[in-house]
């Protein structure tokens, strides 16, 4: 079938667009040309998704079968995809948890909490909005995932690449004193095969699509890191008042790590419509693993998407850090 991905040069959708082709379908990709090219047979369209004549100017007649949507970032791009995508058989939306509005801190008991009502252009209420003007023009025929933490290779958000990095230099490494926090991760390449094939079903509706609850701890996807890393590093566990304390921002500056309080809930997403749907979730030491292979062969570094910090501890942080133990 024609399959139209926008977005598919940077992170999730060059995985979508692998996927697509792997599964037989006339690819077509749809960006600004500012970030890379697709492979080779794939029909690369141009314009920005904001102005509402490119799409229809690029697509000059061919008409896609199926959607998977990898680049909404703003009201404009959902709202001029609704009204020239209203036909397609079937379109898989990336979305985020963040569309909830209780999340953080959640948790997410299911696909019925409130998402985000409000007009303002933040990623949560954006994500939503796309989500009810996508889901009125696709009744019945549109799907939203949304999605927690991705990871995996070709990574440009790089939270799991930063410790990647940091554990392969080796020496004493600040963690926080929280290794038993519970993490769930979706593998991009998982994902990214699963929007095509929710995309050929035409099956519609919110989807939190995370790994299980409790699929690993910050502790273990670090030691996993340690092992492909092949690195000696030493953890050197810090009382979570510590880095705080120091102005170490969770998330940011040591990816991946909430503060207790807040990972008791944020971590606690259900995900069983997205398991009944066949999402799958590969090893957690598969995903590292494969991580750590492409960052050892890719001598391109994508920007961080929508001008996003790059995540990571700054040097002075971590010898302050490491001097007070
Ligand atoms: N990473 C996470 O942990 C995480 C978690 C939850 C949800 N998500 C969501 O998952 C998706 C991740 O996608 P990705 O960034 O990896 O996808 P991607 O499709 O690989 O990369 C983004 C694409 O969007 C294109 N693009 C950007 N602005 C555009 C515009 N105005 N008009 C047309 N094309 C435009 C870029 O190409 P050009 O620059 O050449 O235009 C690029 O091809 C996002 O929707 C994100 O919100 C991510």
């Amino acid at each position: 079938m024609r399959l139209l991905v926008l977005g598919g040069t940077v992170f999730l959708g060059r995985h979508v667009v692998t996927a697509a082709l792997d599964r037989g379908h006339d690819v077509a990709t749809f960006t600004r040309g500012l970030t890379g090219r697709p492979p080779d047979g794939v029909r690369a369209l141009h314009g920005d998704r904001d102005d509402p004549e490119a799409l229809p100017r690029a697509l000059d007649g061919w008409a896609p079968d199926l959607v998977v949507d990898t680049s909404c970032q703003s009201r404009p791009a959902a709202d001029n995809a609704a009204a020239a995508l209203g036909s397609v058989r079937g379109y898989a939306f990336t979305s985020s948890l963040n569309a909830y509005s209780t999340w953080p801190p959640g948790p997410i008991r299911g696909e019925d909490e409130p998402v985000w009502e409000s007009d303002e252009d933040d990623y949560g209420p954006v994500k939503a909005h796309a989500e009810r003007v996508l889901g009125a023009a696709l009744p019945g025929r549109f799907l939203t995932a949304r999605a927690g933490l991705i990871v995996g290779p070709h990574d440009n958000v790089r939270r799991l690449p930063w410790w990647l990095e940091r554990i392969a230099r080796g020496g004493r490494v600040v963690v926080p004193d929280a290794l038993d926090q519970p993490i769930a991760l979706v593998d991009v390449r998982d994902l990214a095969g699963w929007l095509v094939e929710m995309a050929e079903r035409g099956e519609s509706g919110p989807v939190n699509t995370t790994g299980p609850a409790g699929m690993t701890t910050l502790g273990g996807l670090l030691a996993e890191c340690r092992t492909a890393t092949g690195s000696d590093a030493e953890f050197a566990a810090v009382p979570e008042e510590d880095p705080l304390a120091a102005g170490v921002e969770p998330w940011l500056h040591l990816p991946l790590w909430l503060p207790r309080e807040a990972a008791r809930t944020a971590w606690d997403v259900d995900t069983t419509r997205a398991r009944a749907l066949g999402l799958p979730s590969r090893p957690v030491q598969e995903t590292v693993a494969d991580t750590w292979a492409w960052l050892q062969g890719t001598p391109e570094r994508q920007p961080t998407p929508h001008g996003l910090p790059e995540p990571g501890l700054p040097e002075e942080l971590e010898s302050a850090l490491l001097a007070a133990r």
